[in-house]
């Protein structure tokens, strides 16, 4: 598996994640109950193997390789995709206060939770499909099999640095368990 086709992988287990949380949200908007314990789970995926794990190889790793074979940073596609990052963080953050607000009972808890998780799905969605589609193919195209095991082999030290061993297959594990559970709502 080359570098791209390690972040395309990590990207089919992010669209599953999106698909959990917005039955997770349609359960919530249906019966106003919410699984708390499985917002939490599926809160940390999106933290730390989204956030951290594959926006760090592609912050730390991959877009500063694209940049120096020649495609634009700032103003261009990658600068677009940075951007996203940041507003999927105010989303996600948004979340996290939203399920700590309710918690503490407070009134629009859900419904803040809600708009930033329906926000988040959308963005990621549109995200992921531009970078399948667009920022992955051009990545491809002027990045050497050298580089592109290069790239890799950083991939797996932001892996043991940012998340830990077995984490990751841990992550995976979580996510097939809650889709099990939330098939039914499918
Ligand atoms: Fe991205
Ligand atoms: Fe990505």
């Amino acid at each position: 598996m080359t570098a791209i086709e390690e972040l395309k992988a990590e990207h089919q287990a992010v669209f599953m994640a999106i698909s959990i949380l917005d039955q997770i949200i349609s359960k919530l908007e249906v019966s106003q109950a919410l699984e708390l314990r499985h917002l939490d789970q599926i809160l940390e995926f999106f933290q730390v193997f989204v956030d951290k794990c594959h926006h760090g190889k592609e912050e730390t790793v991959l877009f500063p390789a694209m940049e120096e074979a020649g495609i634009q940073g700032e103003g261009g596609p990658i600068g677009v995709m940075l951007y996203e990052h940041e507003r999927g963080r105010s989303f996600v953050q948004g979340l996290q206060i939203g399920v700590e607000d309710y918690r503490v009972g407070k009134v629009d808890a859900l419904a803040e939770i809600i708009e930033n998780a329906r926000n988040y799905g959308r963005l990621l969605v549109a995200h992921i499909e531009k970078e399948n589609n667009v920022l992955y193919v051009m990545a491809e195209r002027v990045l050497s099999a050298d580089k592109m095991a290069e790239m890799t082999k950083s991939f797996l030290r932001i892996e043991e640095l940012v998340i830990g061993p077995n984490k990751h297959e841990e992550f995976h594990a979580t996510l097939h368990a809650l889709q099990d559970i939330y098939q039914a709502y499918s």
